[in-house]
């Protein structure tokens, strides 16, 4: 069993810094300043691909404004006893080759000190160092049992578990099997990358053994989102069903919404949560719904639990109630 030694066991856990285990997945023209930064001021992590920023230097000025937003929601809130604890923000850097702004957004992140970054599309390696040498902590983005094992051993403080359904470059693990399979071998930080669609599948990811998840889909539909009108409209309309795979945005395989209804063209990348969407909303909006789904969820695990505890049946043989 393994961790990386220099991270304390369950780092990141959200107890003390977060109102959810819960991360705004990075998502390419998805996630704007104004995402990430009100993602954070409801205390969940804020994440974003620094590819999102049109230069290096506009990565200097994200990171200002995400800071400035989020102290400025602290601070101006009318009830500041109800205002949680900000969350941390998450750069996520695409370590693929075909990203020629790596070594400078790299540069920016380490003299910025940013504290939590997300390596995906390729291998961590070369990045892990620097970024330690700075004080970051490196979540490693994987899809296959190989590629934990490599990121684990290239001293990575966590991994994210790309499973099968999750939009954008999509897994192709089943996220069960992922999470049991990764825990033989590593007891650090696991995220789930696909498959939450509320705060109830959230509690069941920490239950199997992840310390937080990754929600993507959910939040293309926010008023904060950087999608087009069409794309947050499919996502409302669409249903688990409307999701399809697609290599033809990059020659990666990618989930593609398909609006219903529609000639049959994608209006852009979601996962299978698309099934939680409802409408569109506010990051705010989204975090506290999910809240209240999970503490749903938690208070019908304990009414479970002492209900077998009382007559002797298991879990399973009690009859769970729908949201
Ligand atoms: C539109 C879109 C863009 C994405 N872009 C990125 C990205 O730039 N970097 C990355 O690591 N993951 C990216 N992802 C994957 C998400 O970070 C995350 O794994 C996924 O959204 C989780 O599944 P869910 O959407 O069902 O919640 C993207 C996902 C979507 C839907």
């Amino acid at each position: 069993m393994r961790h990386n030694e220099a991270v304390p066991i369950g780092w990141p856990l959200p107890t003390d810094r977060l109102v959810l285990p819960l991360i705004a997945a990075p998502m390419t023209r998805v996630s704007t300043p104004a995402l990430v930064a009100a993602a954070c001021s409801a205390g969940i992590v804020g994440a974003f691909p620094t590819s999102n920023c049109s230069s290096n230097a506009e990565l200097d000025e994200w990171l200002d404004e995400i800071a400035a937003t989020v102290r400025t929601a602290g601070t101006t809130a009318d009830d500041a006893a109800s205002v949680p604890t900000p969350g941390p923000v998450a750069a996520n850097l695409i370590v693929h080759r075909a990203n020629k702004r790596l070594d400078d957004d790299l540069q920016t992140i380490v003299r910025r000190s940013v504290e939590l970054v997300i390596t995906s599309v390729g291998n961590p390696v070369p990045v892990i160092d620097p970024l330690h040498r700075a004080g970051c902590r490196v979540l490693a983005d994987v899809a296959s049992l190989a590629h934990a094992h490599k990121a684990v051993d290239a001293g990575a403080d966590g991994l994210v578990l790309l499973s099968a359904g999750a939009g954008g470059h999509t897994g192709w693990a089943n996220p069960f099997a992922f999470a049991r399979a990764v825990r033989r071998f590593y007891d650090g930080p696991l995220v789930l990358a696909g498959g939450i669609s509320d705060g109830t599948a959230l509690w069941a990811a920490i239950t199997l053994g992840y310390d937080l998840g990754y929600m993507g889909t959910k939040f293309i539909a926010t008023r904060e989102s950087g999608a087009d009108p069409k794309w947050r409209a499919a996502v409302v309309s669409a249903s688990l069903d409307d999701i399809t795979l697609s290599t033809a945005p990059n020659g990666v395989t990618a989930s593609m919404v398909v609006p219903p209804g529609g000639a049959g063209q994608p209006a852009g990348s979601a996962g299978h949560t698309v099934s939680g969407v409802d409408a569109i909303t506010t990051v705010a909006g989204v975090v506290a719904a999910t809240s209240t789904e999970w503490h749903r969820a938690r208070a019908r695990t304990s009414t479970a639990l002492r209900a077998s505890g009382r007559s002797g049946l298991g879990a399973s043989s009690l009859s769970w109630t729908q949201d």
